[in-house]
């Protein structure tokens, strides 16, 4: 499972230094003004738009605030994710001038955004929002045409990773317009105080441990074989390695940015006597009352046989009793065995997104 839009500010967190510094976070083209043409425009505007975009670097938070807090409430609204804390961090990196990316203005008044963050070779499209008060669906694909093409200009970037919630009108033309894979990603919800008929998973004889930060290491072994061939490995390159798969770890547990990691509703199963984890789920909150599955794997050869419910089942009965109302996750479609697992839970879809990655 791969967590979204929030957990990636806190890989550019760590990196803030690098992102003052580095040389080509100046490829954006500065002021960029065009016209729209208002007659082919859809949605609330129909009058002719004048629109600039600019590089975010030269905007302040003042200009863009509004803009993000209506983008909170639609992540409050639609999600049930708090965004607050995740927008604080971008008010700081804005703040110092150091968040690459571009923003749309119309009369002086910020109506969409994009922004990037930079991982080695890799560029993660952070987060592209456009208000529903303006037309989304000729906003929205302008500002990602505009970002890809500076990010495509820099120089050694081998891989561009995107996952966008669909709050800025449609995404697709673009991506594959540059040449992105897509694939489409379900984020789904559980009301636990909905009562379920699921059978009970099984335990199979294994030890059924709290997370504890021994866990780690093998949990990252765990997730690297986990993903191994699996379709989430394509979206997220950080499940082709151990070494990725760790980062990936302590960017959802020791980071708040996919919200607050929930030790008492995260755990690991392993054979008696052994080190080596056969399984693991892990739970953060992410709004009062709302645990989010940031990742529930099983390790190849232990899969089909119930682990997998049991840990969803042990996590929710964990949630429940700290009075939590909700549980949510994201998946990938193709991911099947795990759209029929959540689905046999309890959990429905609220919202699709799309995942790209470019090269294909
Ligand atoms: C998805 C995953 C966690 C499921 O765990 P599991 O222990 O294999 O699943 P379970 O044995 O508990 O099966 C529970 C239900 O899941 C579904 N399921 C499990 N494996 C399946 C498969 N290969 N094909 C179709 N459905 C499958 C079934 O609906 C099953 O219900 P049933 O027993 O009534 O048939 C596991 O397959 C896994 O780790 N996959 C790789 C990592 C991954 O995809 N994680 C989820 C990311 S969102």
């Amino acid at each position: 499972m791969i967590c979204i839009v929030a957990h990636l500010f806190h890989r550019s967190l760590s990196r803030h230094t690098r992102l003052c510094l580095l040389p080509y976070l100046l490829c954006f083209l500065s002021f960029l003004h065009f016209l729209y043409d208002g007659m082919a425009l859809q949605g609330p505007r129909r009058f002719p738009l004048f629109m600039n975009i600019i590089d975010l670097r030269q905007t302040t938070v003042r200009q863009i605030e509004p803009l993000l807090e209506e983008e909170a409430r639609h992540w409050r609204d639609e999600l049930h994710w708090d965004y607050r804390g995740a927008l604080e961090l971008i008010k700081r990196f804005l703040d110092a001038h150091a968040l690459a990316g571009c923003v749309a203005f119309e009369n002086g008044v910020a109506v969409g955004y994009t922004f990037y963050v930079l991982e080695d070779q890799k560029g993660l499209i952070g987060g592209l929002y456009v208000s529903s008060k303006f037309p989304q669906d000729s906003i929205g694909p302008r500002l990602l045409e505009e970002l890809l093409v500076s990010m495509r200009a820099i120089p050694h970037l081998a891989r561009i990773e995107a996952q966008l919630m669909p709050f800025s009108g449609p995404v697709d033309t673009p991506l594959i317009g540059q040449g992105f894979h897509l694939y489409t990603r379900q984020f789904m919800l559980l009301d636990l105080h909905k009562s379920h008929e699921a059978k009970a998973g099984a335990s199979a004889g294994m030890r059924l441990n709290r997370w504890n930060d021994r866990y780690f290491d093998p949990c990252a072994k765990l997730i690297y074989l986990a993903y191994t061939n699996h379709v989430d490995g394509e979206i997220n390159d950080q499940y082709r390695s151990r070494a990725g798969a760790l980062k990936f770890l302590k960017n959802i547990i020791l980071l708040p940015g996919c919200g607050q990691f929930v030790p008492a509703a995260s755990f690991v199963l392993h054979e008696p006597g052994s080190d080596e984890l056969v399984a693991a789920v892990l739970t953060s909150e992410v709004s009062p009352g709302v645990g989010h599955t940031t990742q529930i794997c099983v390790l190849p050869g232990y899969q089909g046989h119930g682990l997998g419910r049991m840990l969803m089942q042990t996590s929710a009965e964990a949630l429940r009793s700290m009075k939590f109302r909700e549980l949510t996750l994201t998946v990938t479609s193709d991911n099947r065995a795990a759209v029929q697992l959540y689905e046999k839970l309890g959990f429905h879809t609220i919202k699709t997104f799309t995942a790209g990655v470019w090269p294909r």
